[in-house]
């Protein structure tokens, strides 16, 4: 390259930095430079805010659902079983306002975008063949399906709770309530930075469908949730078989003390 070439090029990146710093100023950042922003990694997602993620990704919530699908079936008419509950409020929403923005979820929780997104990283495509030292690897958009679990889950063991069988069967026998038992029992309960602890109890004692709502009413998985057992007021000394090798806390994520350092 010669002289006057080197000195062009020069030219032309500091014409190029100048630009973007406009850019910056006036427009939101170009496709790699935001696919690559440091809020989608970790340590910053950690304590990124809906508002932040929504700064670009407003359609998550602006989104609707088709009103009549490609096969010519109206939304309105393809209701699953559990979308026929009291507790279900409003017309077919998409996955993310249920969980954002809808009557329910706005009352019982207070879910952030990184309650389940923890990381996104662009690659596409995972190692081959699997390589076991780099276990942590995520695909793209992958979400760690132990969060769902959580208010997905099977109804736990009813044999545990002392029930002669499973809610769908025994409710009527307990007058349909969860608070016989859980005034008393089990009493340390939801304070966790996603969840809304006093309207969860406020809405349970009125209508016990809400509690089963998240513990077996609207299960996609076979199993149940190891739920962390806190000690509660009046708890056996004995810690049962069964509940040895669970925490006794809430996972470190979800602990209030750490929203009030991580939110705003
Ligand atoms: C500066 C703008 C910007 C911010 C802020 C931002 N994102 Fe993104 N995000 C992008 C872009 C651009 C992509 C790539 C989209 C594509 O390729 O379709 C992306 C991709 C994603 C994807 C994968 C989407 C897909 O279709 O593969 C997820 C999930 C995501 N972001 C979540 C988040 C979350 C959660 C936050 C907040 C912690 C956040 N983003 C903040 C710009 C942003
Ligand atoms: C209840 C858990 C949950 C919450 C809360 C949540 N997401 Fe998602 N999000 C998901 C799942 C699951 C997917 C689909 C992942 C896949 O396709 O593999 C997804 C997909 C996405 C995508 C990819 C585009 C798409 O529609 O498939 C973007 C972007 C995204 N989420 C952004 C956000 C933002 C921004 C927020 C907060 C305002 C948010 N999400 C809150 C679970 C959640
Ligand atoms: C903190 C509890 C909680 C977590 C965690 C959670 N959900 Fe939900 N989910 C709910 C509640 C409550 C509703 C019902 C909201 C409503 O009716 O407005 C719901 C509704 C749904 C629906 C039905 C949407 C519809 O319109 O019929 C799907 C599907 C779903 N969740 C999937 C998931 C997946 C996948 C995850 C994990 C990425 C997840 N949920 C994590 C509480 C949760
Ligand atoms: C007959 C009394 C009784 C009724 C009714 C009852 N439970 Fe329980 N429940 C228990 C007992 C006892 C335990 C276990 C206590 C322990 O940890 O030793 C328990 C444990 C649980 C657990 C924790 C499970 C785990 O694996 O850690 C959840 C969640 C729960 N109950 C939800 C409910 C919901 C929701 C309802 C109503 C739909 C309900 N229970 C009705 C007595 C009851
Ligand atoms: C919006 C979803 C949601 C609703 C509604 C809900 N729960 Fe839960 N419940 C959870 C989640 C998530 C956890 C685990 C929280 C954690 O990690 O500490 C949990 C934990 C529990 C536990 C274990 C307590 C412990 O930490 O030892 C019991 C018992 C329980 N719930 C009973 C109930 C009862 C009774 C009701 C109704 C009054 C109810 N739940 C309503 C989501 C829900």
């Amino acid at each position: 390259m010669n002289r006057h070439c080197q000195y062009l090029s020069l030219v032309v990146m500091l014409l190029c930095s100048m630009t973007i710093t406009a850019d910056q100023k006036t427009q939101p950042a170009d496709y790699y430079r935001s696919l690559w922003d440091s809020v989608h990694f970790s340590p910053t997602i950690n304590s990124a805010t809906n508002e932040q993620c929504l700064s670009c990704h407003q359609e998550i919530i602006n989104r609707k659902v088709r009103a009549i699908s490609p096969a010519g079936v109206k939304s309105e008419s393809a209701l699953a079983w559990y979308q026929t509950l009291t507790t279900y409020n409003g017309s077919q929403e998409t996955f993310h306002r249920r969980h954002l923005v809808t009557l329910l979820a706005k009352k019982l929780m207070n879910m952030k975008c990184t309650t389940c997104h923890q990381g996104e990283n662009p690659r596409e495509e995972a190692v081959i063949p699997p390589d076991t030292a780099n276990r942590h690897f995520t695909l793209r958009k992958s979400v760690n399906p132990e969060v769902c679990l959580m208010c997905h889950g099977a109804f736990p063991d009813y044999k545990r709770m002392g029930l002669p069988s499973h809610w769908n069967t025994a409710r009527d026998a307990f007058q349909n309530n969860c608070l016989l038992c859980h005034n008393g029992v089990r009493t340390h309960r939801h304070q966790v930075n996603f969840l809304n602890p006093e309207a969860i109890e406020a809405s349970g004692k009125e209508n016990s469908d809400v509690c089963f709502g998240c513990h077996g009413g609207r299960q996609w998985y076979r199993i149940s949730y190891p739920y962390p057992r806190h000690s509660w007021p009046g708890m056996a000394r004995e810690t049962p078989e069964w509940a040895k090798d669970r925490p006794t806390e809430s996972n470190s994520r979800f602990q209030i003390k750490q929203r009030k350092i991580s939110n705003k």
